[in-house]
């Protein structure tokens, strides 16, 4: 059974402090945004439950197994009895990824290539400051490989408590608020109409898409209610896609990320509306199809559309289609309801 995540800083505080007592602990953070966000001076009491804390940073969308090889190298004699995560997609996949890795004695990089399946890692305690990936929900992480996307995951590494503090996504610009809301609500329909798609994750997805209704508004003009309900919301699309995985949309997304540097949900809203139009076309269901309309990336503003990113970069459009086309890993494809044609981009 998967606890329901903690709400709000004050009962947060208090279940750090419990999960921390008297632990060896392990603290991974953004290098930035863990003080900017306010998290750093709100959680500091709870954290010095803690008898000994280390800590590690990231910076960045772009999580590279060669630096997380490095983090562990450097860490490697800490052996964690707890991990703290506070942070966006990619410092939750650091904790996640050096759990297995302190639980096996493996190098990130090893455990791209798998994961024992008996192990015990460190329970992870997930903040996230976006609002966002779900990877305070999910048990699996994702790292590149020379521009090749790695998914590691084991079941034990979900993370053991997540807890939702709307605050900390106060200080999020708008363009990071509409790449990582528009992260969770592509999560959300992708889970919809995935293969892997089970009842329960059907109404997670369900859940999810109610909350993230405000993501124009979060945008444009946010306010704490908003900001809450897309935290939640982001959560719930992490329940979602832990069961079902995501699909095209995100498989043909994380070349834009690793060799473009396109933030990860922008990275998803250039490929989404292709993916949409040629599974909408396959699946003819209005549930969907009206989502597809209701969420289509182009009208969100800072977003901006896969043919004017190109033209911006002096990319030939024919040519990245292809190459985002070949990258795309076999077995996301598979969870697809529709298969990709070539001309998928037209
Ligand atoms: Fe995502």
């Amino acid at each position: 059974m998967i606890p329901e995540p903690i709400l709000g800083l004050a009962d947060a505080r208090r279940e750090l402090a419990d999960f921390l007592r008297g632990a060896d602990a392990l603290l991974v953070t953004g290098a930035r945004s863990f003080a900017a966000c306010g998290a750093r001076d709100a959680l500091a009491g709870p954290l010095r439950a803690a008898v000994r804390l280390r800590t590690a940073t990231h910076a960045g969308d772009l999580l590279s197994l060669e630096e997380l090889d490095a983090t562990f190298d450097r860490l490697r004699d800490a052996a964690p009895e707890r991990i703290v995560a506070v942070g966006g997609g990619a410092i939750l996949d650091t904790a996640k990824i050096l759990a297995l890795a302190f639980a096996t004695g493996r190098t990130p990089g090893e455990l791209a290539a798998g994961v024992p399946a008996d192990i015990a890692p460190p329970p992870v305690f997930a903040f996230p400051t976006t609002a966002g990936s779900g990877a305070e929900a999910t048990h699996f992480a994702v790292a590149y490989k020379e521009c090749v996307k790695k998914s590691i995951g084991h079941l034990r590494v979900r993370p053991a408590r997540a807890a939702l503090v709307p605050e900390f996504t106060y200080t999020l610009s708008s363009y990071q608020t509409a790449c990582t809301g528009f992260d969770a609500v592509s999560q959300a329909i992708e889970s919809l109409w995935a293969r892997g798609a089970t009842d329960e994750s059907r109404a997670f997805a369900r859940r999810a898409i109610g909350l993230l209704g405000g993501l124009d508004k979060a945008v444009s003009d946010p306010d704490p209610a908003t900001r809450e309900a897309m935290q939640l919301g982001a959560y719930w699309s992490g329940r979602a896609i832990d069961i079902s995985k995501t699909t095209a949309a995100h498989a043909l997304s994380y070349l834009l990320t690793a060799r473009h540097g396109v933030p990860h949900g922008h990275a998803v809203a250039m490929v989404f509306p292709y993916v949409a139009a040629c599974n909408l076309a396959h699946l003819r269901d209005p549930e969907l199809s009206s989502l597809c309309e209701r969420f289509d990336p182009r009208r969100i503003p800072g977003l901006v559309p896969l043919p004017d990113f190109c033209r911006a970069c002096g990319l030939d459009f024919s040519a990245l289609a292809a190459d985002l086309l070949a990258s795309v890993d076999p077995a996301r494809l598979a969870n697809n309801p529709a298969s990709l044609s070539p001309n998928l981009f037209g």
